[in-house]
C-alpha cells in the first residue's frame, strides 16, 4: 500500500526514533511534510532568488511567509481577494506563518507593547499600526496559511529576568487568545511558542503552560537571539522533556548546519532560517566541504565546482572562478546559483537525516558530516 501524500487532517507520526531525535511527518490537506524539515524563508512571498519550482524541486515540502510583511505589503485583505498566498506565489505545498511579533521587535522604529497587542510603525512607509493576538490570527487565516504561529512577545539576550518573566507571561495569554480566535480548523494548526529566554525555570512553565492548551504543535521561540550555541542547545534540553511526543517541534529562527545537526539530535521537528538564503546573496556558499566564501581572491581562477558530488546543478556544472567573478561583479546570477547551492546543501542535510535516523545512526552522521568539513579547511 502506498502512503497518502496528504490527509483532510492535520496529523503527525513518528515514525522512527534515534536517542531523542525523530523523523515521521506532518499530513495536512495541501501536502505531507517531512520530518526532521527545513523550511526555506520566503518572507515577502517569494523565496529570494529562487524560483518557487526550483524550491519545490529540492525537496522543501514546505515554506515559511511573514504576517508582518505581508499585512504591510500587498495587504491580508489585498492577498485574500487575489486567491490567498498559495496562488500568489505559486506555491501549492504547506505554507508556514509567522504571526508578526518577531519582525515588529526585529524591524520596526516605533512599537509599543501592551497586553492588548502591539502598536508600530510600517519600516516601509512610516504608517501606524496595531496588531493583537486575533488580528495576527485573522491575518494568518486570510493569507491562507496551514500552519499559524501564535503571536508572542521574543526578548533579545542578554536580558534581566525580569523583563524576559514579563515576555513569557504574556506569551502565554496571547497563546490562549490565539488559541480562541483560530477557533476549530480540521485541516490547519496553530503553534504556541515557548519562550522564558535563557532562564530553565521559565522555560519550563512556559513549556508546561503551553502544553496544557493542547495545541497542535509546539515552537521554541527566543533563541539564537544572542546566545552562545551552547546556550540555545540547553533550553532545547531544558524543555524537550516537558513537551509532548506525539507533537512536532519547531526551532524558531534556527540555524547554521552544525546548529541543525545539534537541534535534531535534541529531539527537534522543524526550522526556518534566512541564512542559506541571506548568505547566497552575499557569496557565501554552504557545501559538503565546509562555508565558502566565493569573494575571497584564492577563487579567482579555481575551475572545481562547489561540490562535483552533489545532485544540484548549482554546486556541480559551475566552476567557483565563475562564481567569484559573478559575486565579485554583483551580478544576480550569482546571488541565484548561490541561493539555490545552499538550499539544496541544506534539503541535502535534512535528507541525510532522516535516513540516519531511521537507520538508527544519527551520531555517526554527525561525526561524518563534521569530519568532512574538517577535511576542507586543513
Ligand atoms: N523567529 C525566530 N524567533 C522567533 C520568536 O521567538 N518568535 C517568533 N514569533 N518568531 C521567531
Amino acid at each position: 500500500m502506498t502512503e497518502p501524500l496528504s490527509s483532510e487532517t492535520f496529523a503527525f507520526s513518528v515514525d522512527a526514533t534515534d536517542g531523542a531525535a525523530r523523523t515521521g511527518a506532518i499530513s495536512m490537506p495541501r501536502g505531507k511534510i517531512r520530518t526532521p524539515a527545513f523550511m526555506p524563508v520566503g518572507t515577502a512571498a517569494t523565496v529570494k532568488a529562487m524560483y518557487p519550482e526550483q524550491v519545490r524541486d529540492l525537496g522543501a515540502d514546505v515554506v515559511l511567509g511573514n504576517t508582518y510583511h505581508l499585512m504591510l505589503r500587498p495587504g491580508a485583505e489585498r492577498m485574500a481577494r487575489l486567491g490567498g498566498l498559495h496562488r500568489f506565489m505559486r506555491w501549492d505545498g504547506p505554507i508556514l506563518t509567522d504571526s508578526g511579533g518577531f519582525q515588529v521587535m526585529s524591524l520596526s522604529a516605533l512599537r509599543k507593547l501592551d497586553e492588548q497587542g502591539v502598536t508600530f510603525r510600517s519600516h516601509i512607509d512610516g504608517t501606524a499600526h496595531h496588531m493583537g493576538p486575533e488580528r495576527s490570527i485573522e491575518i494568518q487565516g486570510l493569507l491562507g496559511s496551514d500552519i499559524q504561529m501564535q503571536l508572542d512577545e521574543c526578548v533579545r539576550l542578554p536580558a534581566e529576568r525580569a523583563e524576559i518573566e514579563k515576555a513569557m507571561r504574556l506569551s502565554l495569554r496571547w497563546a490562549e487568545r490565539c488559541r480562541v480566535a483560530f477557533g476549530e480548523q480540521p485541516g490547519k494548526a496553530m503553534f504556541g511558542i515557548v519562550q522564558g529566554g535563557d532562564i530553565p525555570d521559565l522555560r519550563v512553565e512556559s513549556a508546561r503552560a503551553l502544553t496544557d492548551l493542547d495545541l497542535k504543535g509546539y515552537a521554541i521561540g527566543g533563541l539564537a537571539v544572542g546566545e552562545p550555541q551552547a546556550v540555545m542547545l540547553a533550553m532545547i534540553e531544558t524543555v524537550e522533556p516537558h513537551l509532548p511526543t506525539a507533537k512536532p517541534r519547531y526551532l524558531m529562527g534556527v540555524g547554521t548546519p552544525d546548529d541543525l545537526m545539534q537541534s535534531v539530535s535534541r529531539g527537534i521537528d522543524m526550522f526556518d532560517c534566512v541564512m542559506p538564503t541571506r548568505a547566497g546573496r552575499h557569496g557565501l556558499a554552504y557545501t559538503r566541504h565546509g562555508r565558502i566564501n566565493l569573494r575571497n581572491a584564492r577563487h579567482a581562477e579555481d575551475t572545481a565546482p562547489l561540490d562535483e558530488a552533489s545532485s544540484c546543478s548549482a554546486a556541480r556544472d559551475y566552476s567557483r572562478a565563475y562564481l567569484h567573478h559573478l559575486v565579485r561583479s554583483d551580478e544576480i546570477l550569482g546571488m541565484m546559483l548561490l541561493t539555490w547551492n545552499n538550499l539544496a546543501y541544506y534539503q541535502e542535510l535534512m535528507a541525510g537525516m532522516r535516513a540516519a535516523i531511521g537507520a538508527g545512526r544519527l551520531a555517526e552522521f554527525i561525526g561524518e558530516t563534521k569530519q568532512e568539513w574538517a577535511r576542507a579547511e586543513a
